[in-house]
């Protein structure tokens, strides 16, 4: 278990799939996603057994506290971790759209950044972002990415061509809250 402020990161089971089923099939969230085909079952299923024997791909479930109950709102990754290069994609999505909007994907990306640096010992985490997603550009801002670059018209989505932002944060540029500026704080390298 991996606690953030406002949410908590676990690993993901078998049990979650009819969720991640439910959140891909969600056109309002998938507009979001890379993935553009309606998700099934089986597929979902066969994508979990892959994931269980990959080792450069990390996937967690978000969840956050309601009354007495941890909710799994949605799920934050680290995808393609180049062990030499000390590099990793990030990727989430809430898929629980009553969520949006309330600080948690923010939370979740901080609390995964820090895992990155500080348990993992990566350099830099990437990601890439859809022009129109100002709600995920400002989400990653937060949390300390920096805009690195453009894939012009590199999406056809909705009948037309959009820009894919590229994103990225160093280790040295990643602050997780209060140990900033402490004895030990992380420095380049
Ligand atoms: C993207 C996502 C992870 C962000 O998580 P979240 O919990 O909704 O985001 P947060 O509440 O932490 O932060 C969102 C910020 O965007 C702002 N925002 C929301 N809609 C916006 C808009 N249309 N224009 C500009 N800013 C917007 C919010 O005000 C907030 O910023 P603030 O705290 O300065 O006010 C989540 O919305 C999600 O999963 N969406 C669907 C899938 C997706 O887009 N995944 C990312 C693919 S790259």
């Amino acid at each position: 278990m991996i606690y953030g402020e406002r949410v908590r990161l676990r690993a993901i089971e078998r049990e979650d799939i009819p969720r991640f089923v439910r959140w891909f099939n969600d056109p309002e969230v998938r507009r979001y996603l890379t993935s553009y085909e309606p998700m099934s079952h089986a597929k979902e299923e066969r994508w979990f057994e892959e994931h269980l024997a990959r080792t450069n791909d990390i996937i967690l479930a978000i969840e956050v506290r309601e009354g007495n109950e941890w909710v799994h709102i949605g799920n934050i990754g680290l995808h393609r971790i180049d062990w030499k290069n000390r590099t990793a994609t990030l990727g989430i999505v809430i898929g629980e759209r009553g969520y949006w909007g309330r600080g948690y994907g923010t939370d979740a990306v901080r609390t995964m950044l820090r895992y990155a640096f500080d348990e993992l010992g990566l350099n830099r985490v990437e990601l890439e972002t859809f022009s129109f997603n100002p709600r995920a550009i400002r989400c990653y801002e937060k949390a300390g990415f920096v805009r690195e670059g453009v894939r012009r018209r590199a999406l056809y989505r909705d009948g037309r061509y959009h820009d894919v932002i590229i994103m990225g944060i160093l280790r040295s540029e990643f602050s997780s809250g209060p140990a900033e500026g402490a004895p030990g704080t992380k420095g380049e390298g």
